[in-house]
């Protein structure tokens, strides 16, 4: 299947087409949201969306777009999104979905009063109501606009969609929980020899990759908080978590997303032949205990081998397990007698495994490294330990400021970080929880938004200074993130 690369070349016309209108569309649609019909910008958005449109009718007659579950299709062929684009195009699907609109067409040329008409039509909709679609019809007919048709999006029945963010929130959470609860179980068969229920695993990795289509915040939240007490369970299945938004964002489909969770999810399975001393010891290794350590990956992928019925999927694990610490140029473990390449599963899962170790907890690991930090490594150590394609796209998902962050603003104010833009230009503004003090407590305040700008546009209200150890002031900051 090669449209499933995620690389591609610039002569695929769909694509580019494609990728032009979405991107102005989009642009002018979060517009509508802050300027009035009348402000210049809006008209300069408006004219830049106008001319792609109008080129596209010239050119290829007429331009649809259409959203099927987490893939856009334009004139019918499927859009293949580049790394560089997916913010975009994710921005853009969760606002289609919002307002449960899954189709755009336009049959002739349109002029920029008629596009106008349609972007407010559709940023004034409300959230969640199934039959937007026929408002805006309505609406268009009774403009004698003829040439823009929407449609409603279409929805797979097995998909388990929760509108509600709190229902969100709360099957994220739920996810987590199981999947943290499986690792447990899965650990434990694996000491008594029992045969492992992958059934479930599988289940779960696909709740996983569900909820993170809809609710990427919680769950890279659940995996940025670094306060629980069992490290290694922990470990397992935030490096899931990692793995699958990060496939996510550069076009893995979606049934291959469950595949890339549960690789994810076992890929330190060796680790359960390593004796509890050495793996939990706090001081120096020994040579000999060192190379135990190393053993890992092979021992991962003899027992994910032995598991027949894992079927196609048990390949993949076994890179995953295999190359997770073989490095991008293949210097790290173990050392191969014949350099191969490694597989995309296998790069991706090093570059979870590498963060998650690294922002492990105080109680682990006497300096944590910020994040900030982490990021600067992984860039740095970009060509040799890591896929350089990768480390970009992870690092924009991850941000300057984590979700869960503590940080301090301009106004003296503390907060916690709790969404990240998707627009890369404003990746240091992202949504804040205000922290207020009282009673010799911190509690939840106003949620803010840093994008925001004083009265007059000219100055931002509120500017990220640093970050702050949320020990330091005895934060529970999942507390204020989930
Ligand atoms: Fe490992
Ligand atoms: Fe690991």
């Amino acid at each position: 299947m090669p449209e499933e690369k995620p690389t591609l070349d610039h002569e695929h016309l769909p694509t580019k087409l494609g990728t032009e209108f979405v991107t102005k569309f989009y642009r002018l649609l979060k517009g509508t949201t802050v300027y009035d019909r009348k402000n210049a910008i809006i008209d300069r958005l408006t004219q830049e969306c106008l001319q792609v449109i109008n080129g596209i009718i010239q050119s290829e007659g007429h331009l649809f777009l259409k959203i099927v579950r987490d893939n856009f299709f334009f004139n019918n062929i499927r859009i293949l999104v580049k790394a560089d684009k997916y913010p975009i195009f994710k921005a853009f699907w969760q606002e289609m979905k919002r307002r449960w609109i899954g189709e755009v067409e336009f049959s002739s040329e349109v002029k920029g009063d008629q596009l106008k008409d349609l972007v407010y039509l559709l940023s004034g909709l409300e959230e969640n109501n199934e039959s937007n679609y026929l408002y805006v019809k309505k609406q268009l007919e009774f403009r004698n606009i003829e040439s823009i048709h929407v449609g409603k999006l279409e929805f797979f029945k097995d998909e388990e969609i929760y509108i509600d963010s709190e229902d969100r929130k709360k099957y994220s959470k739920e996810v987590y929980f199981k999947s943290l609860g499986l690792v447990k179980e899965v650990v434990e068969s694996i000491n008594q020899q029992k045969a492992l229920n992958i059934r479930k695993a599988k289940r779960l990795m696909q709740n996983a990759v569900n909820a993170i289509m809809q609710d990427e915040s919680t769950l890279l939240g659940l995996a940025n908080i670094k306060n629980y007490d069992e490290y290694t369970f922990n470990h397992s299945v935030n490096v899931a978590i990692y793995a699958i938004a990060l496939g996510q964002r550069i076009g893995i489909p979606k049934k291959e997303l469950s595949h890339l969770g549960m690789t994810g999810l076992f890929h330190d399975m060796g680790k359960t032949r390593i004796p509890k001393e050495i793996l939990n010891k706090t001081g120096k290794l020994s040579p000999e205990e060192w190379s135990m350590m190393r053993s890992h990956p092979i021992a991962g992928a003899e027992l994910i081998m032995r598991m027949k019925e894992w079927g196609e999927l048990s390949t993949r694990m076994m890179s995953g397990a295999f190359e997770h610490h073989l490095r991008y140029d293949l210097t790290g473990y173990p050392k191969l007698t014949r350099k191969k390449k490694t597989t995309l599963f296998g790069r991706i899962v090093t570059i979870a495994d590498f963060y998650d170790a690294l922002v492990r907890p105080r109680v682990y690991n006497r300096y944590p490294y910020v994040s900030e930090k982490i990021l600067g490594i992984m860039l740095e150590r970009s060509g040799k330990d890591f896929d350089p394609s990768l480390v970009k796209v992870f690092i924009n998902m991850i941000g300057v400021f984590p979700l869960g962050t503590l940080v301090l603003l301009n106004t003296n104010e503390m907060g916690i970080v709790t969404q990240i833009h998707e627009d890369t230009e404003l990746i240091d503004r992202p949504k804040v929880c205000l922290l207020q003090y009282s009673d010799g407590e911190y509690r939840k305040g106003q949620a803010v938004d840093l994008r925001e700008m004083e009265e007059g546009g000219q100055h931002f209200k509120r500017t990220i200074v640093k970050t702050l150890d949320p020990n330091e002031y005895n934060i529970n900051v999942a507390e204020f993130l989930i």
